[in-house]
């Protein structure tokens, strides 16, 4: 495996990403925690960071633990460090280095460079540059505006890139990482979901043995995949847990519950429906809301996994990025931190933890999924929030009013689907807004709910666009609302992005 350093940089997660890409694997650890150096980590990229090496707190290495032990590449920061500590000099830059540049001098001999070609596009962005190299330190490549785009130090297998091969806009950035990692490192590229299912299944068999483990499952991507590892590893002695908030998508339950039934998995359906609409009556402010749903499901899920005898652990479907939000180097949020203080959480947390998809990113786990024949129809889900149609029904909540939205949604969704519409969209849902308005069905008056629909395209939820459907595409869903859910009146479509505005109204 390869080892990444993490200085803070906001492309760290990229490099990682584009070294899973070549089927490598590879960890991301703060460089302030680093661990031991086994045998089976064959080379140490060093990241990028928004410190510079000039100030006098600068994260620092000790590069001894590595050199001449494993191949190390700096990347930016990684490589400033590493001229700086040779006794080179960095200094900031003279003129702004951000954005696309063209390589216009390069040692195609070097092994890194090896197949790059002369005017290939780099990305750069950093205000400081190397000014002066240490003397075994040799230039392999070079901008009109950067003499030291990339080194090498003489008798060693250490280099240094001043770009940043991880982001999508360095043209030939992933045959430069496959130079280094596959090439210079000497990386199998043996890393493949097949591999990964293989050995995660053995793993876990070897670490709950007999032991019970309650998992809760959501229906959506990561839970399905992580507890279908888990069953794999130790088959009935996994218990799911199914909840049943009453703030689902129509039918989503029965669905649900009967696509994990059909997987073989032991899950338990749990109709909490009423708990949850007491503890929301009266409730509007949003964040009180998301408490409350909150609350009621710890409350539920506790009291389901007391009627489990002798169970041990709690499984989780935890994904890489949210690890290493966890470990950053910005250091742990609030949120991880109260996991840890045990004393006031609910029996089921002071659980041991399992979570078999804690390395990896979000695409990984659809192949994951794929790999284990889990049906496309959990694997291509969009994402749903966990308060589900709680967060979508602007002021109080009530059974009425989730059943018009469940119509709406249901409508919504499955116009997508049937206008094949429904991949190229990242998450859909409806809205159903506390107002009503004035509208004429025959030569009846009417004095109904307005409700919003909203899809978005997006990456990772992060940052959001509004899908631009078609026209005809919205006439009709919009007709189909108006004539099928009674109680609506007006159907909108929201077009705003995030930010400034966010996928979900509450
Ligand atoms: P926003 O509205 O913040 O949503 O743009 C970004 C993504 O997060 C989902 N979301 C939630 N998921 N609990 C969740 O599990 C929540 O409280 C929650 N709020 C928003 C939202 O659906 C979108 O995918």
């Amino acid at each position: 495996q390869i080892l990444i350093l993490d200085f803070g940089s906001q492309y760290t997660q990229l490099i990682a990403r584009r070294v899973r890409e070549l089927n490598v694997y590879c960890e991301i650890h703060p460089y302030n925690n680093i661990p031991e150096l086994t045998d089976d980590v064959k080379g140490v990229i060093l990241s990028g960071s928004p410190c510079s090496v000039r100030q006098d707190d600068a994260p620092d290495v000790d590069l001894t633990l590595f050199k001449n032990k494993v191949p190390l590449l700096g990347v930016c920061y990684g490589a400033q460090l590493m001229a700086q500590k040779g006794g080179g000099k960095v200094l900031p830059s003279k003129i702004r280095e951000y954005g696309r540049a063209k390589l216009a001098k390069l040692d195609q001999h070097n092994e890194l460079m090896k197949e790059i070609a002369i005017d290939s596009v780099v990305w750069m962005s950093h205000s400081d540059t190397i000014a002066e190299l240490p003397e075994n330190f040799k230039v392999i490549a070079s901008t009109p505006s950067v003499e030291v785009a990339a080194f090498k130090v003489e008798g060693e297998e250490t280099y240094g890139i001043q770009f940043h091969p991880e982001v999508t806009h360095s043209a030939q950035g992933k045959e430069l990482l496959r130079n280094f990692v596959v090439h210079i490192a000497g990386c199998a590229q043996d890393w493949t979901p097949d591999i990964f299912v293989e050995s995660t299944v053995e793993e876990l068999k070897a670490k709950l043995g007999n032991d019970k483990v309650v998992m809760g499952l959501s229906g959506g991507v990561d839970s399905s995949v992580a507890a279908t590892l888990i069953h794999q590893a130790i088959g009935k002695n996994l218990y799911c847990i199914f909840v049943d908030n009453g703030l689902l998508r129509k039918n989503e339950f029965e669905d649900v519950l009967d696509s994990y039934k059909h997987m073989g998995l032991n899950v338990k359906g749990v109709d909490a429906k009423q708990k949850f609409y007491d503890a929301l009556k009266d409730i509007t402010d949003p964040e009180a809301k998301r408490k409350a749903i909150g609350r009621v499901f710890i409350e539920v899920f506790d009291d389901e996994s007391h009627k489990i005898d002798g169970v041990k652990w709690l499984g989780q479907g935890t994904i890489y990025p949210d690890v290493i939000e966890s470990v950053s180097v910005k250091g742990p949020s609030a949120t991880i931190k109260s996991h840890h203080n045990v004393g006031g959480l609910p029996d089921f947390m002071k659980l041991k933890v399992v979570e078999p998809l804690n390395t990896l990113f979000k695409d990984e786990v659809r192949l994951v999924g794929k790999t284990l024949e889990i049906d496309d129809t959990i694997l291509g889900r969009h994402p749903f929030p966990g308060p589900g149609l709680g967060i979508r029904i602007l002021g109080d909540i009530t059974a009425e009013k989730v059943r018009i939205l469940q119509e709406v949604d249901h409508l919504f969704i499955n116009g997508l689907k049937k206008a094949g519409l429904y991949d190229d969209v990242w998450q859909a849902g409806a809205i159903l807004l506390p107002i009503n308005s004035v509208g004429v069905m025959g030569d009846e008056r009417t004095y109904e709910q307005v409700v919003s629909l909203r899809a978005v395209t997006s990456v990772d939820g992060m940052t959001a666009d509004w899908c631009h459907l078609p026209y005809e595409f919205l006439a009709d869903i919009s007709n189909d609302i108006i004539n099928g859910v009674k109680g609506v009146n007006r159907v909108v479509y929201d077009i705003s992005s995030k930010p400034p505005a966010t996928i979900e109204w509450e």
